[in-house]
């Protein structure tokens, strides 16, 4: 691993359940970097947003933000379709996106000291949040595939879903992902894309050590 001085950045975008989460954790407990779920911050407003509908407003959503910290994103409230459904939808506004700006350039370029740098997921992470990460991956996987790992991942929460249902709701947050005016999910040219379709977790972990290896090591 590069010295302390020489924090390592990883970025990566990938669109809804394509198994980024996963890989990005696995990557940084191997490379000890600080792990953040981005999604997760989107996640927490909209569940502040379904919960606390009377309050939300700019004022409250700001002190909302000043108080983020990682502990807060480890809610599993947040992980249901409805929550994030509407996070989709609060992605979108400018505001809000800016309130957490800040919170994830803390994460992405000061890690707390104990680790070798950060990894950070999400939709606009290579070209927004770290444009000069290290390594820059775009993670995804095929619909039916997402929608099928969604699914069994929510079951196994116990969550009362469908199949349909779930591949409906991916369908559709593509399609907003994709397509909204500010920081649209997108491949940069940079990024190397990884199809995790026909892979597992364990060969989608090797696939990836092995670049992340001959980067750190040239
Ligand atoms: O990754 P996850 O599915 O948890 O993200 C929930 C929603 O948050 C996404 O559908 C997307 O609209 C939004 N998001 C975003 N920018 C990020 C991460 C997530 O707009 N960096």
């Amino acid at each position: 691993m590069p010295k302390k001085e020489n924090l390592i950045k990883i970025a990566i975008d990938s669109p809804a359940a394509a198994g980024a989460g996963t890989l990005a954790k696995t990557i940084s407990k191997y490379y000890n970097l600080l792990y953040l779920d981005t999604g997760k911050i989107y996640r927490l407003i909209a569940f502040i947003k379904i919960n606390q509908k009377k309050k939300f407003n700019k004022k409250f959503l700001r002190k909302k933000i000043q108080k983020l910290n990682l502990k807060s994103l480890q809610n599993k409230n947040l992980l249901s379709d409805e929550v994030g459904n509407e996070a989709s939808l609060i992605a979108k506004d400018k505001y809000i996106r800016k309130l957490v700006y800040s919170f994830q350039i803390q994460c992405a370029y000061k890690p707390p000291k104990k680790f070798n740098g950060s990894c950070l997921d999400g939709r606009d992470i290579t070209y927004k949040i770290i444009p000069d990460a290290d390594l820059k991956f775009f993670i995804t996987a095929n619909l039916k595939t997402r929608a099928r790992r969604r699914y069994l991942e929510l079951k196994n929460l116990k969550k009362n879903v469908s199949y349909s249902e779930i591949l409906k709701s991916i369908k559709n947050r593509d399609k907003i992902d994709y397509n909204r005016r500010i920081s649209p999910l997108k491949k940069t040219e940079d990024s190397i894309l990884i199809n995790t379709s026909k892979l597992s977790k364990r060969a989608c972990f090797l696939k990836i050590k092995k670049i992340i290896d001959s980067k750190i090591n040239s």
